[in-house]
């Protein structure tokens, strides 16, 4: 394996899709960035199949519309954004970048998109929130320590973040077959700075199983219902979970109270052979018949695949390793480009569709393509 190429500075006429970013980041990272920023877990299944499942729906057009006055403005918790394709949080992105996060948050800037600040970042969440110059989440992760979690919730709302993202589909991580192999570790000058100082308690009166994991103190402190009820007494900003993938779990986060739901399956990277986050929506969409908005990410790589979630019932999307490819191989100015590409890939869709704004981006839009019952 070569040492990783220079960063590009400027981006070359071969790069028209956000999949044409891919080997251009390749290049460009360490082959264990690589393994853990593209890999998924086990077999990678899931992974794949999370692409396929937006390549098996097709669109359907509409002519000869009036689309003047058109725009892709969305409202949500009372917060106007640009665009429904937000920036999804990923963990340790100075693995790929020098810049890190600070890199992405100014892309987020430029494109005036939503960035979900990972719990893991590599840049602390006031220093990201200090350049941001458009809306940031942030996603909690639930840490043994309760005080330091609610530490951290207050630390964000103190710094301006506008909702918390709680990621529960991760108590344990996946298997990281991929990792292993290429010998994954975080290398000096990345870690996860928003968590130093923390401690880990030890296990107190908890039942101690024989398990390699079931019993251990990991699981012991794992988050569950009543730690989102907790969590719902101290902040006032509203709480969306990541990570579910059933109708009957968005059901109960509906009795929760819970303001949102982003269905995922985390990009293919804890349970592999779930299904893909695409294919989910339609029977969730269903159960929570319009009590509270669901976003969706895993697997987007065009700006049509947003607006197949968006015709399936979503009110906004993520994107996870495309804005990663962008920032291992251009720093900021990667990251805005994908932002830019899947952005116009989505009016696209729009304008053939017939599709003015979101409002009008409907079930009738979208088909499964012959052949997939
Ligand atoms: C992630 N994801 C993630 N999710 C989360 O809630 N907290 C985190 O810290 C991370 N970290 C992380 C690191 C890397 C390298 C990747 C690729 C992903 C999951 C992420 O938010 C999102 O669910 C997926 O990336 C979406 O799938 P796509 O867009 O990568 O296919
Ligand atoms: C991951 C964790 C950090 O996906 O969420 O790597």
């Amino acid at each position: 394996m070569n040492a990783p190429l220079a960063k590009l500075q400027q981006i070359p006429a071969s790069i028209a899709s956000v999949a044409d970013y891919e080997p251009f980041a390749r290049e460009r990272v360490s082959e264990q960035a690589w393994a853990y920023v593209a890999g998924g877990a086990a077999d990678e299944w899931t992974l794949r199949e999370n692409c396929a499942a937006f390549q098996r729906l097709t669109l359907h057009t509409n002519v000869l519309r009036d689309l003047s006055g058109g725009n892709t403005r969305l409202t949500l918790f009372g917060q106007t954004f640009a665009s429904p394709i937000f920036l999804a949080p990923v963990a340790y992105q100075k693995l790929v970048h020098p810049d890190g996060e600070l890199a992405t948050v100014l892309a987020a800037s430029a494109a005036q998109a939503c960035m979900v600040v990972s719990t893991q970042a590599s840049v602390s969440l006031e220093e990201i929130a200090r350049q941001a110059k458009s809306p940031l989440w942030f996603q909690l992760y639930f840490q043994p320590d309760r005080e330091f979690t609610r530490d951290l919730v207050m630390r964000a709302e103190t710094a301006g973040y506008k909702a918390i993202v709680v990621t529960v589909d991760a108590p344990v991580s996946g298997i990281r077959n991929h990792e292993q192999r290429a010998g994954f570790s975080l290398p000096p000058g990345v870690e996860a700075v928003n968590l130093r100082g923390m401690r880990i308690p030890s296990l107190q009166g908890s039942q101690v199983g024989d398990g390699i994991l079931l019993g251990g103190s990991l699981l012991a402190t794992a988050p569950t219902w009543q730690d989102i009820a907790w969590l719902r007494s101290f902040t006032s900003l509203p709480i969306v979970i990541k990570g579910i993938m059933t109708a009957d779990d968005a059901s109960r986060a509906v009795s929760e109270g819970i303001d949102g739901i982003i269905i995922s399956n985390h990009g293919g990277r804890t349970l592999d052979t779930q299904p893909s986050a695409i294919d989910m929506l339609p029977e969730i969409a269903q159960a929570v018949a319009g009590r509270l908005p669901l976003l969706l990410d895993s697997g987007i790589r065009r700006g049509s695949d947003a607006f197949k979630a968006l015709a399936l019932g979503a009110t906004a999307v993520l994107v996870g390793r495309p804005y990663m490819y962008g920032l291992a191989a251009a720093g900021a100015v990667g990251v805005a480009h994908v932002l830019h590409i899947l952005r116009a890939e989505l009016e696209v869709a729009m304008v053939l569709t017939g599709s003015r704004d979101l409002e009008a981006i409907t079930s009738s839009l979208v088909r499964r393509a012959p052949g997939f019952a």
